[in-house]
């Protein structure tokens, strides 16, 4: 019973403890919010617009109309285009919970490959910008410096010098871009969803886009306190690792103070167990080189 608390009282196993606490906490997060599945553009094929139709049935068509043509409640989506259902779907804004309310990005419950085949439905109705490939969204070589300044004189107005959002008017919002991938701030850009303007190839070339979302992705990595990048999952996690880095901090601080007092009865003890082993080597007259 008393190794067991002299165990436990000493100052590195309580450091262990709220070490490997920590650490279990940061594996059950990184495993339970984990990694966005990536997959690759599936190639278009006519069964693929067939359950994109099936699937827009279901979940879409109750305010888009069965034929995507309307109704009083949701705008037509004949011409919207293939790039404006991957904005929608992939930020979360799509399907609508509810009429009215503003549609903020939440995680889909879609997958791409759902995701690319409704907007394959949606583009075989005709018209509207397609979904950009990785090649086209990849800010391999891509002028930064230039991106700064037409994030400044295109975007910033809304969006904040540095991407984090602002207030419009009319109590809208236009939304961080801490969160945004490559296609979706390309595909925002081609399509303008709702108080945003359309920026079509002729007033921000394909370029110009790549030049902006490399600086929108490189500013989001610049101030990086922690000297990890998270993942850049956004406030959530770095909320989180502030919260748990504090608390690990404050605990190692009190942990410390308490470690510094030493009771009557441990000197008491340290006091036993010495005379013990001195009683022991001078009895079988054997030198440890260990102890001192
Ligand atoms: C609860 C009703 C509702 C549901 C369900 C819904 N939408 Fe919408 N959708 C709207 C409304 C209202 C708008 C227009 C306002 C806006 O853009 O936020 C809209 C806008 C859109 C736009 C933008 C149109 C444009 O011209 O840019 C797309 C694309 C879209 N929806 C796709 C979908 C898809 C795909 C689904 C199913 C996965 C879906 N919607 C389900 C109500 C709905
Ligand atoms: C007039 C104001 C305005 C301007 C200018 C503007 N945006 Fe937006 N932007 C918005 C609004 C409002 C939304 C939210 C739309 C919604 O929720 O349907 C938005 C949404 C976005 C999103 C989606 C964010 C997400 O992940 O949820 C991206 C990306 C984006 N804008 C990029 C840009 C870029 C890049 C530019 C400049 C080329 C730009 N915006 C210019 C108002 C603006």
């Amino acid at each position: 019973m008393s190794s067991i608390i002299a165990r436990r009282r000493h100052p590195a196993a309580g450091y262990a403890a709220v070490a490997g606490g920590l650490v279990a906490v940061g594996v059950l997060y990184s495993t339970l919010s984990g990694g966005g599945a990536s997959a690759d553009a599936p190639a278009q094929a006519s069964t693929q617009v067939a359950q994109g139709k099936s699937l827009f049935v279901q979940s879409c068509s109750s305010c888009h109309g069965l034929d995507a043509q309307g109704t009083s409640q949701a705008p037509s989506l004949v011409g919207a285009g293939a790039a404006a259902v991957y904005f929608q779907m992939s930020t979360g804004r799509m399907p609508a919970k509810e009429l009215g309310a503003e549609n903020d990005r939440k995680p889909t419950n879609f997958t791409e490959q759902q995701i690319y085949a409704i907007a394959d439905y949606i583009a075989s109705l005709g018209g509207g910008p397609p979904i950009p490939s990785d090649e086209q969204v990849s800010t391999v070589g891509a002028n930064t410096a230039l991106g700064e300044e037409l994030f400044s004189t295109n975007c910033a107005q809304c969006h904040g010098f540095a991407g984090a959002g602002g207030a419009l008017t009319y109590g809208k919002n236009a939304p961080s871009l801490n969160a945004s991938t490559p296609k979706q701030i390309y595909t925002a850009m081609l399509t303008g969803p709702e108080a945003m303007p359309v920026f079509g190839d002729g007033a921000l070339t394909p370029q110009a886009k790549r030049d902006i979302i490399a600086y929108i992705t490189e500013t989001r990595t610049e101030p990086n306190p922690g000297g990890l990048s998270l993942g850049r999952i956004g406030p959530v996690t770095e909320g989180l690792v502030i919260f748990l880095g504090g608390m690990g901090v404050l605990v190692l601080i009190a942990m410390w103070l308490t470690a510094k007092r030493r009771e009557p009865w441990d000197a008491a003890q340290e006091e036993n167990a010495r005379e013990a082993r001195t009683a022991e080597t001078s009895g079988t007259s054997r030198t440890s080189g260990t102890e001192h």
